[in-house]
């Protein structure tokens, strides 16, 4: 059996994978991407350390999700639930993203990348809203990866959200309750249009779902490895397709 992609094993991780050539790909891979404070408090540096090595990791797992032909990656970068911590750290990661747009979205769309956000963007303030809105039309045309960012993004008010919509348009007589289909739901998710994930990859060690994905996510496969975000590469990247190629997906029924 080859590996998926010859490179460093990560210590710890087998990378021993099924016949490249039959084994399936993540159509969409989605990231929790946890452990930056944990890293930088490792090494005795500030927590924005940590945040500005996952900037990296972000980049390094993008170039990884396009060698490997996955054509949809979706990253939890900020939770609505992120609100609660000091100010000091929302404003490193506030400072962090508007610098991510300004500098790496020409780059994204060089790579023909192309980027979305969900969530409740408008929290962060009319500039970095605008940026998102801006990055989103310039990378509209593209389709080698489709690049989602979760930011002020969770999942319960993400339904609550689509269930006022389809409440509205109920009492507005342009949806009948009888037509409001699973996938008639889905269209009014912020995820409209978009393949649910196949696999859910949570970093650091920690197993929780923390309000990501809840409804797209209903039959992912999940995987959550020890590796700190920031420590996160290209390597992890394919011993987590790997793993993912051995699952068995049942969806309920029975296998012949
Ligand atoms: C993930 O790392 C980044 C965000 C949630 C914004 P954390 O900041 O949660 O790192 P840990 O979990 O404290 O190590
Ligand atoms: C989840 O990580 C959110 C992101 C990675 C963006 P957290 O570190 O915020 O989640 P909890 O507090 O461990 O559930
Ligand atoms: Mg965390």
């Amino acid at each position: 059996m080859a590996p998926l992609r010859t490179g460093a094993a990560p210590a710890g991780v087998r990378i021993e994978a099924p016949d490249p050539e039959s084994a399936p790909v993540p159509r969409h891979v989605a990231i929790i991407m946890d452990g930056n404070g944990r890293w930088a408090q490792a090494r005795h540096l500030p927590r924005v350390a940590g945040h500005r090595a996952g900037a990296q990791a972000v980049r390094r797992t993008i170039e990884a999700a396009i060698a490997s032909g996955v054509g949809w990656l979706t990253l939890y970068a900020f939770s609505s639930e992120n609100w609660a911590r000091p100010e000091d750290e929302i404003s490193d990661l506030t400072g962090l993203l508007r610098h991510y747009l300004r500098h790496e979205v020409a780059e994204l769309h060089r790579e023909r990348v192309r980027l979305r956000a969900i969530g409740d963007r408008a929290r962060f303030g009319a500039d970095i809203a605008r940026e998102l809105a801006d990055a989103e039309a310039l990378t509209a045309g593209n389709t080698r990866l489709h690049l989602t960012m979760a930011l002020s993004y969770g999942g319960r008010s993400e339904i609550v959200a689509a269930a006022r919509a389809v409440a509205q348009a109920a009492a507005s007589g342009t949806l009948a309750p009888s037509d409001l289909t699973e996938d008639a739901f889905s269209g009014f998710l912020f995820t409209a249009g978009m393949p649910d994930p196949d696999l859910v990859i949570r970093t650091s060690g920690e197993r929780r779902v923390s309000n990501f994905l809840l409804w797209q996510a209903a039959y992912a496969e999940y995987l959550f490895p020890e590796v700190l975000w920031p420590d996160f590469n290209a390597a992890h990247f394919d011993s987590a397709l790997a793993d993912y190629a051995r699952r068995n997906r049942r969806y309920g029924a029975r296998p012949e």
